[in-house]
């Protein structure tokens, strides 16, 4: 495992401090951070990341205690999630503190907070002493980093300082969960599920069937059409016979995401890329794979859409790549 020094911390302050961006690693994909209460550095992120201003961005915090400090009310149940799952992949959006500027929430009266479980992105956040804005360190649209060189592939060093803290444990962003509402709601998908948050702390929240979700549905902004997208064309499988007869179609290269646990092999110029069995594991490897597919500039990538149901996560797995397909 990779762990940013103590001077590498030092650095990443310092480019805050200036106002400036720093890519760091979390336990789901890397965020590209900034003074989440600085609305010139926040106003960076988004035209760096080429990413509309109606999409509101995550504040990263340290804990429960700098949590408290940008929303306005901390009702039972934010303490109940965060109990059970902070540091961890679920953010939770609370009505927002007067000291966050406009540009972070897109003007919304909600503002989303996390604790990332990752050592070097807390040590990040106190180390600056207050929160950052933590966005996927991505152009918009595209592919979440899990790596560091898949953020220094779209970002030079002078506008993105890079806190490289290894590959990221989970691969799939945060659980988005909307509790100004009554009946507090899943915004975005993310491996802590409806089911695993009644477990844990019995609250209970909707999930709303995404993202063929009913008309009206709500949603988080930056869920709304095309995204997490590789530059080549993404084509979703379910059986292997439509797999064989796309590949024979395919007059160039096709890189194929073989079916989860199942080793393939392929004719050239086609490649396969294998997945692993378990939800975890294939959720890890996820954006990792699908970059690696992209670089290779292909006609088409294939993915074999896994149909399993033993974890909560296939779920979001399966919601990544509705969206990757567009
Ligand atoms: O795992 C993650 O959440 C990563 C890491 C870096 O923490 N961050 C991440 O940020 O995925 P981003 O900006 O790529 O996605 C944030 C999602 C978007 O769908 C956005 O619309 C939603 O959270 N969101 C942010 N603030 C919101 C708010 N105030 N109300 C509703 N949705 C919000
Ligand atoms: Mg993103």
């Amino acid at each position: 495992m990779t762990h940013p020094s103590a001077s590498d911390i030092g650095r990443a302050v310092e480019r805050l401090r200036g106002g400036g961006l720093v890519a760091f690693p979390t336990e789901t994909v890397y965020g590209l951070g900034a003074d989440a209460l600085d609305a010139d550095a926040v106003t960076r992120v988004f035209e760096v990341k080429g990413r509309p201003a109606e999409n509101p961005l995550i504040v990263h915090v340290s804990g429960v205690e700098m949590a408290r400090r940008v929303v306005s009310s901390w009702p039972g149940v934010a303490g109940a999630l965060a109990g059970a799952f902070w540091p961890g992949p679920l953010t939770m959006v609370l009505p927002r503190a007067g000291c966050v500027p406009d540009v972070v929430t897109a003007g919304g009266t909600g503002v989303a907070v996390r604790v990332p479980d990752h050592d070097a992105a807390v040590a990040l956040i106190e180390a600056f002493g207050g929160p950052i804005v933590g966005p996927s360190a991505n152009p918009s649209g595209y592919l979440s980093p899990t790596r560091a060189e898949h953020v220094r592939e779209r970002f030079d060093e002078e506008t993105v300082l890079v806190l490289d803290g290894g590959p990221c444990r989970t691969g799939l962003e945060s659980t988005v969960v909307d509790l100004t509402v009554e009946v507090p709601r899943i915004l975005r998908r993310g491996v802590i599920d409806a089911s695993l948050i009644l477990e844990k702390t019995s609250v209970e929240v909707d999930e709303p069937q995404l993202p063929d979700e009913p008309e009206g549905a709500v949603v988080s902004p930056g869920v709304l059409g095309p995204h997490y997208q590789p530059d080549a064309p993404v084509e979703l499988v379910t059986d292997i016979a439509r797999l064989s007869a796309r590949l024979k179609e395919c007059t160039g290269r096709a890189v194929l995401l073989s079916p989860p646990g199942r080793s393939v092999r392929v004719q050239p110029p086609h490649e396969a890329i294998n997945m692993p069995g378990l939800a975890s594991g294939y959720a890890r490897r996820l954006y990792a794979a699908l970059h690696e597919a992209d670089a290779k500039s292909p006609e088409l990538i294939l993915v074999v859409l896994p149909v399993l149901k033993d974890s909560p996560v296939w779920e979001a797995i399966r919601d990544r790549l509705r969206r990757a397909a567009g």
